[in-house]
């Protein structure tokens, strides 16, 4: 590819690279998944256009991806999440890096600056990067091998487009892989709960958490909230999942009731407007709003902008709303994933196992180019398996296997009582 990029400030990289490096020890599997790569080229030649956090994890991705004999272009799946260090580090390196912090204005340029360099893979993280391919970029999709996707917001789109017989290009749906889902959606967005105590330094002991859904996301935050001492309220949409949490010990209410007893709302649904302006009335004055969804419209923003008598920004990536009543309010992160914005995104280890498949499917599309259909494929199982048992592996954990008789015996209907 011809050497191109946008980031903040070049004179960042040395200290981006030092923030990769300490990423990359945290990522036995995907290194080891770099090793067969650097052997084998998997890759050799591809273009891979990315649509992702820019983050030091995602570094390490892109130095995997390269190894396997990839080229990759990169633009940012968010205006706050890209870590500018970072970003420049990767163009030190020579890949095509179009992000920066902050790009509200932008960002769809950057995702076009991508497209413009012929990606025959799409690494999506909320299909952003896919549906503007759909739109401007149909010769570049019938030529491509596919497209890969990172989260749940992303595939609900891709799964209506394919539902409207829309799609262009396969699709491997990388969120749906239990090895991803389970514990990048629920041990890595439930340690987000940590973003509010960065950002505000508050008590969770004691204090009534909201949390809004009881998804793979929100499970982790209300297990964590718990953890931390807080009593913790979910509000659901679906019975089961209500149902679920009921079972699980939470109390399950209605959103317009929890609010009034909220301490602080997380909100990780994937929906708009889950926190809405008849709910901003109702809040107690000190109420904390985070937000962990993918986009930034389950609190709505624009109607607290609207309510609000008062607007300023007390800390780093906290503004305080203040109400006609004299309420105040303190949003995280402009409403936007506040685990990416004030954290930095998942733990490496974490990020390890979703980075793993990410890979290993663009190896999959390489492999099965020509023979996929334009839909929403899952990941296959011997992907998942796979990065599970390498992972235990580098965690140093051995586990059983069944013996010949046990196999016999689970895979046969003959013996009962
Ligand atoms: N912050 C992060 O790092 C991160 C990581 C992974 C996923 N995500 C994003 O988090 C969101 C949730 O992902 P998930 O995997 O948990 O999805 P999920 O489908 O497992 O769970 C979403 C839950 O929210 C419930 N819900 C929907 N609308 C609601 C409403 N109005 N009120 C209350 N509950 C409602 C659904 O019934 C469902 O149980 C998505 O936007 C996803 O892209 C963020």
């Amino acid at each position: 590819m011809v050497k191109d990029y946008r980031v903040k400030n070049l004179d960042l990289a040395s200290q981006g690279k030092e923030s990769i490096y300490l990423a990359e020890m945290r990522m036995p599997t995907l290194l080891r998944i770099r090793k067969r790569f650097e052997e084998e080229k998997p890759l050799d030649d591809v273009r891979i256009g990315a649509c992702l956090h820019v983050t030091r994890e995602t570094a390490v991705l892109l130095r995997t991806l390269r190894a396997g004999g990839a080229s990759v272009a990169l633009c940012g799946s968010n205006p706050l999440s890209t870590q500018d260090d970072v970003a420049a580090a990767l163009v030190e390196e020579g890949f095509n890096v179009y992000a920066w912090r902050g790009n509200d204005d932008e960002y769809y340029a950057c995702i076009q600056s991508v497209l413009q360099l012929n990606p025959a893979i799409l690494i999506d993280d909320g299909a952003d990067l896919i549906v503007t391919a759909h739109r401007e970029w149909e010769n570049l999709l019938k030529k491509g091998f596919g497209a890969q996707e990172e989260t749940t917001t992303g595939v609900t789109r891709l799964r209506i487009m394919d539902k409207e017989d829309a799609l262009k290009t396969p699709v491997i749906a990388v969120n749906d892989a239990k090895i991803k889902m389970m514990f990048d959606n629920r041990y890595g967005t439930g340690q987000g709960v940590v973003s509010v105590i960065k950002a505000m330094n508050v008590l969770f002991a004691g204090k009534v958490v909201v949390v809004a859904g009881y998804g793979w996301c929100s499970k982790g935050l209300a297990m964590r909230a718990r953890g931390l001492g807080a009593e913790v309220i979910v509000t659901e949409v679906d019975p089961f999942k209500a149902l679920e949490a009921v079972m699980d010990g939470y109390r399950v209410l209605p959103m317009s009731q929890a609010i009034e007893e909220a301490d602080m709302i997380f909100t990780s649904t994937g929906c708009r407007d889950v926190v809405a302006a008849e709910h901003f009335r109702k809040m107690k004055d000190g109420t904390i709003l985070a937000n962990l969804g993918h986009f930034n419209v389950e609190v709505a923003v624009d109607a607290l902008e609207q309510m609000a008598e008062k607007k300023r920004r007390v800390r780093e990536d906290v503004d305080e709303y203040t109400l006609p009543n004299g309420n105040r309010l303190y949003l995280i992160a402009e409403g936007r994933l506040a685990n990416l914005v004030t954290l930095g995104g998942h733990p490496s280890e974490i990020m390890d196992l979703s980075f793993s498949v990410q890979a290993l499917t663009a190896e999959y599309l390489t492999k099965n180019h020509g023979t996929l259909e334009n839909k929403v494929y899952e990941v296959s199982e011997a992907i998942s398996q796979d990065v599970a048992r390498v992972k235990l592996e580098t965690m140093n954990i051995q586990i059983d296997s069944l013996t010949r008789q046990q196999l016999n015996y689970v895979r046969s209907f003959k013996v009962g009582t």
